[in-house]
């Protein structure tokens, strides 16, 4: 296994360009089921989770080639309906190619994801869905078998905006009979790129992006041709090293737009920011202010940049309170982030963080892909060395990262643990 050393302390200055988002390439890999023949997929980044969607599509019958962020699927041939509990427990979104399988075969097998380090993460919100619109769902030795003839247009209430489950719903929505309408949506960017990407095969949606939307089942799709969205997660990540180490970082082909609620937060801390073409330039002060956030769907302010907002905060002028409503239990960063000597109190789902003059190097471990990423934050503006370890949670989501970082003048290198 890998692990990052850091030497921190230098402000970091330079361009750095984002890749294709994670969160929007796996829903519309999972998409590519749903029509027979040669699917184009650009910007893709190579990442983990990437390829292990691939992998699993390529289970299904697929063809699959990631090469130079272009990613080929051929969906001539899906013959296979069971995604394996090996695959599923190492990538939750797997559970994306329930509604795509569903919809194409009739039927899908589907390990339970189980738990991850962030919470229990359930799917019946999905599976609800499903049954709607006239699947029979049985659970089988932590399997989940969906089976439907034909599945039909339904009006479907999420309790809670689940991001997946709506990009689920909306896969077995698209080839269905009649009209779907999905209320309480999520509205996330990735969703909404899912939905373009699905209206270039020649789907009917109308209202990605709201919380109603509007589906009109179709008889077939065409392949598709779409250029994935810029990753919006590891633009904020870059805004957050920019402003805890006091740099000057252009973040080029991002989409600003995506991250309204962090640029907001951010500039609260002194932070500024410059529109350039395809981009933003963000500067960070001599030292951040404090501020305080709760986590919240779609536009507001994301769980995923929740752990980097709060390593950032660690070195704050003041004190700041975070509010994590999302998941149950996405505070792993915080014990890692007090032995670089950060002043963190958990209460419940809301942590206290009294701001510090400096953080010192340590010894680290990542337990999930954005706690990974905050320690990242925290090392780089840490006095002396800290190395993370388990780093390949970080490669799920963060592709070429130490590169990246280096080429904005940071001393950091991989290493065999
Ligand atoms: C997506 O996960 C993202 N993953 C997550 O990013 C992100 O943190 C999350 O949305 C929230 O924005 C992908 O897009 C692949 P949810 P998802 O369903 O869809 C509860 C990362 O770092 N819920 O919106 O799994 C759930 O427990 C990852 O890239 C149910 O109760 O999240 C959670 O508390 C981490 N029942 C809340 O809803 C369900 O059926 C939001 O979950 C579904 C969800």
């Amino acid at each position: 296994m890998d692990k990052l050393v850091i030497r921190g302390g230098k402000r970091l200055k330079g361009s750095v360009t984002v890749s294709g988002s994670k969160n929007a390439a796996l829903p519309i890999m999972a998409a590519t089921l749903l029509a027979p023949g040669e699917h184009i997929l650009r910007n893709v980044p190579h990442l983990r989770d990437v390829s292990t969607m691939g992998r699993l599509i390529a289970n299904l019958g697929a063809g699959f080639l990631l090469e130079k962020k272009k990613a080929i699927l051929d969906c001539s041939e899906i013959k296979h309906y069971e995604a394996p509990y090996d695959l599923v427990s190492t990538m939750r979104a797997s559970v994306l190619v329930l509604g795509p399988l569903v919809s194409r075969l009739g039927k899908a097998k589907v390990s339970l994801p189980g738990g991850c380090a962030i919470g229990a993460r359930p799917i019946n919100l999905h599976l609800m869905g499903l049954e709607k619109m006239g699947a029979t769902i049985t659970l089988d030795s932590g399997y989940v078998i969906a089976k439907a003839k034909k599945l039909k247009g339904a009006s479907i209430y999420f309790d809670i905006p689940t991001v997946t489950g709506t990009e689920n719903i909306m896969m077995a929505a698209v080839l269905a009979e009649g009209r779907t309408l999905i209320e309480n949506a999520a509205r996330e960017p990735e969703v909404v790129d899912l939905a373009n990407a699905l209206i270039s095969m020649g789907a009917k949606i109308k209202g990605a992006g709201e919380s109603v939307i509007e589906v009109d089942g179709v008889k077939k799709l065409k392949p598709l041709r779409h250029a994935v969205i810029p990753d919006r997660i590891e633009t904020g990540t870059f805004m957050a090293i920019a402003g805890i180490t006091g740099g000057d970082i252009t973040i080029k082909n991002c989409r600003v737009e995506h991250l309204d609620a962090v640029v907001n937060k951010l500039k609260d801390t002194g932070m500024e920011f410059r529109q350039v073409p395809r981009g933003v330039r963000v500067i960070g002060p001599e030292r951040l202010k404090a501020v305080s956030t709760t986590t919240m769907p779609y536009p507001g302010f994301p769980t995923d940049m929740q752990a980097q907002l709060m390593a950032m905060m660690c070195r704050a002028e003041g004190a700041s309170v975070i509010s994590e409503k999302i998941f149950e239990n996405r505070f792993m960063h915080v014990a890692e982030l007090k032995r670089m000597g950060a002043d963190i109190t958990i209460e419940g789902g809301i942590a206290t963080i009294k701001g510090v003059k400096k953080l010192t190097g340590a010894p680290l471990m990542a337990t999930d892909l954005r706690a990974s990423a905050s320690l990242i934050v925290a090392a780089l503006a840490a006095e002396g060395e800290t190395s993370v370890k388990r780093i390949y949670h970080l490669d799920r989501g963060y592709e070429r990262i130490e590169e990246k970082l280096k080429s904005l003048g940071a001393d950091i290198t991989r290493e065999k643990e």
